[in-house]
């Protein structure tokens, strides 16, 4: 299955151009769902599927996939409401675990971390979402504004790898300590984490897979574009594949003041200048809100032209290793970023911590890497664009005989 995330900072046109690309790609043939979750459910609306029937509350609430009527195609919509499908038995358990996780020798810290985590909930509902998904060629999501959107991306990835860490012993083990070591409810929140921890990880094949790209909106304003391009290296930074930038609500033609129509051309130039290696396509301000399948049709025409609506041909972000010699490197993609922005470091457990700013990427480092020592760190261009080079050599008293790994 292939996957598009609309993302950008709050009204933007999000939502719009979701639906835009969505519709496109109906058009082209694919089984497509388009999903929400703004609990503010405005798809629907956009999607034209308000008016006279007297089904739009119907439609807005609906919590299975509905057809969307006179679509070009097979396309369906749902919007889910992240605050009412909460999942109950986590947080139920969120008090509990802390505790718990303190109890089997957990460091406090960590188990700290783990129970502190917003947004699990908001991970749930993107799990819900591809579970909705199966059976369809194509899933479009209109996602919440930039920050949380990078948060949610930044959390499967980083729960995860806190949930493993969290259990340095079995939990079969921990069973067998019995009721003296267990409480029923403990044993509910060791259930329930595991259940998060392998959830968590079909959502990161979801997002992060092969099929999967996320599309940036952003407008012809200065302090706009500068957060997109923030975006754009900070999604890179954490694996996911920027396809491309569409710049939205731009003023052409005669309908428009002649100062900002030029004010817009000149912020479109300097979007092409920012994101050069990257597909940039712009949407025209429309006189009247593109809402409805026409024109949101007429809207696909300008913004995709032929182009494949799912991925407009980015190069796509890489996190590689590669041999030379005795040297290992491993590339971070962070198109954009200034070396001084950045911040690596090895834990005790070998994992390869990046900072970039206030996000964090933690990556498991192959077997091989972790018999080497960093020696150091540069940003280099490749053909993935730039990235974050990080250079290993081996380090000879893990790798001499009788030394185990
Ligand atoms: N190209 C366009 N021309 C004219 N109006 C537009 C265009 N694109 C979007 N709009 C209008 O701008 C408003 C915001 O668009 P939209 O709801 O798609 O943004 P959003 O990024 O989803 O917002 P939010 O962050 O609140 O979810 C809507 O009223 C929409 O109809
Ligand atoms: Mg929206």
């Amino acid at each position: 299955m292939r996957v598009l995330l609309v993302a950008g900072k709050g009204g933007v046109g999000k939502t719009t151009l979701a639906a835009v690309t969505a519709i496109a790609a109906a058009r082209d043939g694919a089984r497509t769902l388009v999903v929400s979750t703004d609990p503010a459910h405005s798809l629907t609306d956009v999607l034209g599927m308000t008016g006279s029937t007297g089904r739009a509350e119907e439609w807005r609430s609906a919590s299975e996939p509905t057809a969307v009527p006179g679509a070009p195609g097979d396309l369906d919509v749902l919007q889910i409401d992240t605050r009412a499908r909460l999942d109950s038995s986590w947080s139920s358990v969120r008090s509990t675990v802390e505790g718990l996780l303190g109890g089997v020798g957990v460091d406090p810290l960590v188990a700290q971390e783990i129970a502190a985590i917003p947004g699990v909930d908001d991970v749930l509902a993107l799990q819900e979402v591809g579970i909705h998904a199966r059976g369809y060629d194509a899933l479009v999501v209109d996602c919440a504004p930039t920050a949380e959107t990078l948060r949610l991306l930044a959390l499967p990835e980083a729960l995860d790898r806190l949930v493993a860490r969290g259990f340095p012993i079995d939990r079969r083990i921990a069973r067998l300590l019995g009721p003296a070591g267990m409480t029923a409810a403990s044993v509910d929140a060791l259930d329930a984490l595991e259940r998060v921890s392998r959830e968590l990880s079909a959502v990161r094949a979801l997002i992060t897979g092969p099929g999967s790209a996320v599309r940036l909106v952003t407008t012809p304003e200065r302090v706009v574009l500068a957060e997109t391009h923030r975006a754009r290296t900070t999604l890179a930074m954490l694996g996911h594949h920027v396809d491309g930038v569409v710049v939205n609500r731009v003023a052409v033609g005669d309908e428009w003041p002649p100062p900002l129509v030029e004010r817009h051309r000149d912020m479109l130039v300097a979007a092409r200048d920012r994101f050069a290696d990257l597909p940039v396509r712009f949407a025209p301000y429309s006189g009247v809100e593109p809402v409805g399948i026409d024109e949101l049709l007429g809207l696909a025409d300008v913004v995709l032209g032929t182009s494949d609506p799912l991925d407009l041909g980015a190069p796509r972000a890489v996190t590689d290793v590669r041999a030379d010699g005795e040297r290992w490197f491993l590339d971070v993609s962070v198109p954009g970023a200034e070396l001084a922005d950045l911040d690596i470091a090895v834990t005790a457990d070998g994992d390869l911590v990046v900072d970039l700013g206030p996000h964090r990427r933690v990556i498991a480092l192959p077997p091989v890497l972790r018999r080497c020592e960093v020696s150091g760190a540069s940003l280099d261009l490749t053909d993935a664009g730039q990235v974050l080079r990080v250079h290993f050599d081996r380090d000879l008293t893990r790798w001499s005989a009788g030394a185990r790994p």
